[in-house]
């Protein structure tokens, strides 16, 4: 073979190498997309996932799957999707659990500044401190000043440490004071089952789970965390109001493996957007006391910036609280 012909072959092999990546984008997606819930099923995470992925198909042109791996308070479906063929059809959804970690977990296996890409933030908000109905109390003082007294028999509930639930429950531990019996569970689903069962004491799960239950009597609430009190909760006050400063938004996210190609992204975000306008969302995040962020944070930039804040925010205060990360 000449020189030439060799060159020849050699550029056509690079043309058809950068060619690939743009041309996968524009198929993009030729498969069912998978996302990957890291808790159990009917939990939040689970609920908000299922409901975006039916609406996202729409605009996919595929079917969304939901994959739940759970474990390690949302850790092992973070390291299932950072190990994943970026290519877009294996994507997550994760909350501020994801920004945590870092602070309470030793050997992550992945990186969590880098190894996730963002798609777009999906919804926020409150959190919602309830009871088994067999407790004797009635309201958010008598609540606080029962779990104040009687820590160490009361059980509380969470879905693994760096949770929402755990978080919820260790900012609540150091304003009180106390330290309580813990449940570790591999979501808020099953644990949410349990409190209605009255096996466990108490729960401080995403409103997204909670207001039915609440709405339903199958449980009993004493707080809100958010700054105002929830339409769909009008009795139930902040726990600000009632004296006790527990105060924490959630919100969710969805990401991509390191390395997936922008125009994968885009694809991904326009999808999210699509779904985020959708009246049948909408509703049911209004039903379960969650709200969309403004549109002007629907970019992918907004929500990098967003995820890069709670790292440190997290890293910091989880630090200045004493917890070291555990190996
Ligand atoms: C879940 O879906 O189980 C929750 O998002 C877990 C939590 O963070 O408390």
């Amino acid at each position: 073979m000449s020189l030439k012909t060799t060159r020849r072959i050699a550029l056509a092999g690079l043309i058809a190498v950068a060619m690939a990546g743009p041309a996968m984008a524009q198929a993009f997606p030729t498969k069912p997309v998978t996302i990957i819930v890291s808790f159990a099923a009917g939990g939040p995470s689970d609920v908000i996932a299922r409901l975006l992925g039916e609406q996202m198909s729409k605009t996919l042109g595929q079917p969304v799957l939901v994959e739940n791996v759970a474990g390690a308070g949302g850790t092992a479906g973070a390291k299932r999707m950072a190990a994943a063929e970026p290519d877009g059809h294996t994507i997550l959804i994760h909350h501020l659990a994801l920004a945590a970690a870092p602070a309470l977990y030793g050997n992550l296996g992945y990186d969590t500044k880098t190894d996730f890409v963002p798609i777009g933030l999906v919804n926020t908000g409150p959190m919602v401190v309830a009871s088994k109905l067999a407790l004797p109390t009635t309201d958010a003082k008598s609540f606080f000043a029962y779990a104040k007294a009687n820590a160490d028999k009361l059980s509380l509930a969470h879905a693994g440490v760096g949770s929402n639930s755990h978080l919820c429950g260790v900012l609540m531990s150091q304003i009180l004071g106390v330290k309580f019996t813990e449940v570790a569970y591999r979501g808020t689903g099953p644990a949410m089952n349990d409190l209605v069962g009255g096996q466990i004491d108490f729960l401080c799960d995403q409103s997204t789970s909670a207001v039915s239950q609440i709405q339903g009597e199958k449980i009993r609430a004493y707080a809100v965390t958010s700054t105002e009190r929830l339409d769909v909760l009008p009795n139930v006050p902040t726990a600000i109001e009632t004296g006790t400063k527990l105060e924490m938004t959630i919100w969710h996210g969805l990401y991509a493996p390191k390395g997936t190609p922008t125009a994968v992204l885009d694809k991904l975000n326009g999808a999210l957007r699509a779904a985020l306008k959708q009246p049948a969302v909408l509703d049911k995040f209004m039903a379960f006391g969650t709200t969309v962020f403004p549109e002007s944070e629907w970019t992918r930039e907004a929500h990098g910036k967003r995820f890069v804040a709670e790292v440190d925010k997290w890293g910091a205060s989880l630090k200045a609280a004493g917890i070291k990360p555990q190996s």
